[in-house]
């Protein structure tokens, strides 16, 4: 079977798994890192979305085979190290505007959120209304409000 390495949360990791494995399953299943959440398999609900080099990505539609060595894939487990706290300014926004409902769903709003502002800084634009609903992380719970709301305060402390 072949090897796989890549970077997660900062650590290098190595995987003996078939080609065609995807990302999702080496992570959760292999790695035991299960803040990705599985919801749909098939890039729809983004209830896995991580981040890839700083950009948000799917690793349910990624096989293994296509990660690098040098790909730095982080979960919502390694986003605070990123800014070196115990919590990245969205998990705190989060928590101040008490976001989650069940919580199926929220690593990913969170990912998604984080790498939005990001985008949207690269960009030059405003983390505004428009820029917030190009999101596409399904809430089964109907957060989405208070996920507005919280996107534009983390946004503030990012
Ligand atoms: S599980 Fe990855 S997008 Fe739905
Ligand atoms: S908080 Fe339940 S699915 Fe979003």
């Amino acid at each position: 079977m072949p090897t796989h390495t890549f970077q997660l949360n900062g650590e290098q990791v190595s995987v003996d798994v078939e080609d065609d494995v995807r990302l999702l399953w080496v992570i959760r299943d292999l790695l035991k890192v299960t803040g990705p959440k599985y919801g749909c398999g098939i890039n729809v609900c983004k209830a896995c979305t991580s981040h890839i080099n700083g950009k948000a990505f799917n690793p349910c539609s990624v096989q293994v085979k296509d990660i690098r060595p040098t790909d730095e894939v982080t979960t919502i487990e390694g986003l605070a190290d990123t800014v070196k706290a115990d919590l990245h300014p969205m998990q705190q926004a989060w928590i101040d505007n008490d976001v989650a409902q069940c919580g199926y769903c929220q690593p990913g709003q969170i990912m998604a959120a984080v790498a939005k502002v990001k985008q949207c800084r690269a960009e030059g634009r405003e983390v505004d209304d428009d820029a917030i609903e190009e999101l596409r992380n399904i809430c089964r719970c109907g957060t989405y409000n208070r996920i507005r709301e919280a996107i534009k305060a983390g946004a503030q402390d990012m």
